[in-house]
C-alpha cells in the first residue's frame, strides 16, 4: 500500500496534506508513505522531517509512481496521476459543487481517468465522522483569521482602554453566520476585547451565541425560522424571512464597527446579507470581512482576493483563509485525513476498506463514472 503526498499547485495554496506526524502513523499502519520534494515548505514542514517520519522524498512523477492512494488538500489534475496504480484513491477536498475548471468538470476527469475520488468535504456530519471533518478544521482556523484580519485594517482598537491621555471605547463586532467559522469568530472577538453581537438563521445558534457571552440578532415571528435542514446546515430562507432579516440587520449594522461574515448555503451561492446601501450607513473606518467571498460573497462589492473600500469602509476578501495559517491548517487536515483511512484501515486487507454510509457520501467517481447522489440528483 502505498500513500503519496503531493505538492499543491494551486495559487495561493499553502496547506499540505501530510505531515511528519501523519506520515508516522501511516507507517505504523504498514503504508509506504512517499512524499513529493518541497511538499511542505510553504506550511513550514521540511522534507527532513518526513524523511525522519519515514517517508521518501521525491519527483513528482517518483511520489505517484504505483501510489494506491493520493492525498492532497485540493485536487490535482486527473492527467497527472497517469502513473498511479489503476483505481488509485484521490482523498482531498475535491470541491464537486465548484463551476470552475477545479470543481465539477475535474470530477468529470477523475470518473474518465478510472480514479476513484473521495472528496472530503462530503464527509457526513455524524458524530463518529467529525474528526474527519475538514470543513470543521479548516472553518474554525479561518474564522479566527479573519477577526485578526479585520483588526489588522480597523484603524482603532478592540479593547476599551483607559489611559492618562483618555479612554478608547471597545470595537462592537457583529458576525453572521454562527456555524464553526461564526463561533470561532465570536470567541476570537471576545478574547481581543469587543463587543460582540451574531445572527444566524438557524435558532439553535441563539443559545451557542450566549454561552459565548454575545448578543443574539434574531428574526422574531417570522414562518420558518428554524431555518436548519439535513446534516445541521442551513436552508434557503423564505422571501418573508429575508425581508425581515435585511431590516433587522440594517438597523444593527450602522452602529457596528467590525462585521464578520460567514454564511454559506452547501451547493448553492452563498446568501447576500449586506448590500451596498447598508454599508454607507456605516461609521468610515469600519471593516467588514467576507469569508464567504469565493462562494459568491456574502456582502455586495466584496472582491476574492482583495481588499477594497466602499464609503470609508474596507470589505476584507482574502482567499482561502485557511492557508494563511498553514502550519496549523495542515496539521488539522492531515489528522483528518489519517483519522478517515485509518479508521477503515482493514488490517489483513493492509489498506482501507469503507462502509456504505461514508464510502457513499464521500465517494464521486468509481469505474469510470460519477457515481455520488449529490452530483447525479
Ligand atoms: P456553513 O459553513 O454551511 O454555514 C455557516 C453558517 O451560516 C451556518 O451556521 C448557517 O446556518 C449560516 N447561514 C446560512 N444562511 C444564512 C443567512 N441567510 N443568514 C445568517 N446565517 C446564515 O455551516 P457550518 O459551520 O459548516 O456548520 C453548520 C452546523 O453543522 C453547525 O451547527 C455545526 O455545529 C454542525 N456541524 C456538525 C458536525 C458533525 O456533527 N460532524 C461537523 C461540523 C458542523
Amino acid at each position: 500500500m502505498k500513500i503519496a503526498v503531493l505538492r499543491e499547485t494551486a495559487s495561493g495554496e499553502r496547506r499540505v496534506a501530510a505531515t511528519p506526524e501523519t506520515v508516522k502513523k501511516f507507517a505504523a499502519l504498514g503504508a509506504q508513505v512517499a512524499v513529493e520534494q518541497g511538499a511542505g515548505v510553504a506550511a513550514s514542514y521540511d522534507d527532513a522531517g518526513y524523511e525522519a517520519a519515514g517517508a521518501t522524498i521525491g519527483t513528482r512523477a517518483a511520489t505517484l509512481k504505483g501510489a494506491d492512494i493520493v492525498l492532497g488538500i485540493q485536487g490535482p489534475d486527473p492527467a497527472d496521476l497517469k502513473d498511479a496504480a489503476k483505481g488509485v484513491w484521490l482523498v482531498a477536498g475535491l470541491n464537486p459543487f465548484g463551476a470552475g475548471e477545479n470543481g465539477r468538470a475535474r470530477v468529470d476527469g477523475y470518473a474518465a481517468a478510472g480514479i476513484e475520488a473521495l472528496a472530503m468535504e462530503f464527509m457526513p456530519r455524524i458524530t463518529r465522522a467529525q474528526s474527519m471533518d475538514i470543513l470543521s478544521s479548516q472553518a474554525n482556523l479561518a474564522g479566527y483569521k479573519a477577526v485578526l484580519d479585520a483588526a489588522a485594517e480597523y484603524g482603532r482598537a478592540f479593547p476599551m482602554m483607559m489611559t492618562a491621555a483618555g479612554t478608547v471605547s471597545a470595537a462592537k463586532a457583529f458576525v453572521m453566520g454562527v456555524g464553526v467559522a461564526g463561533l470561532q469568530a465570536i470567541a476570537t472577538a471576545r478574547r481581543l476585547g469587543a463587543q460582540v453581537s451574531a445572527t444566524d438563521v438557524r435558532s439553535a445558534t441563539k443559545e451557542q451565541i450566549q454561552s459565548l457571552g454575545a448578543k443574539p440578532i434574531f428574526v422574531e415571528n417570522v414562518a420558518g425560522i428554524e431555518g436548519e435542514g439535513s446534516g445541521g446546515y442551513a436552508t434557503e430562507m423564505s422571501e418573508e424571512y429575508q425581508k425581515a432579516q435585511a431590516e433587522l440587520v440594517s438597523g444593527h449594522i450602522a452602529k457596528q464597527d467590525i462585521v464578520i461574515t460567514t454564511a454559506l448555503i452547501p451547493g448553492r451561492p452563498a446568501p447576500r446579507l449586506i448590500s451596498d446601501a447598508q454599508i454607507a450607513t456605516m461609521r468610515p473606518g469600519s471593516v467588514i470581512v467576507d469569508l464567504a467571498v469565493e462562494s459568491g460573497g456574502n456582502v455586495e462589492g466584496s472582491v476574492a482576493g482583495e481588499v477594497v473600500e466602499k464609503h470609508g469602509v474596507r470589505i476584507v476578501g482574502h482567499k482561502n483563509v485557511a492557508s494563511r495559517l498553514a502550519t496549523d491548517s495542515s496539521a488539522l487536515f492531515a489528522r483528518n485525513l489519517y483519522n478517515f483511512l485509518s479508521t477503515f484501515w482493514d488490517k489483513e486487507a493492509g489498506k482501507p476498506v469503507l462502509d456504505e454510509e461514508i464510502g457513499d457520501a464521500v465517494r464521486l467517481t468509481k469505474d469510470g463514472q460519477v457515481v455520488n447522489q449529490r452530483l447525479l440528483g
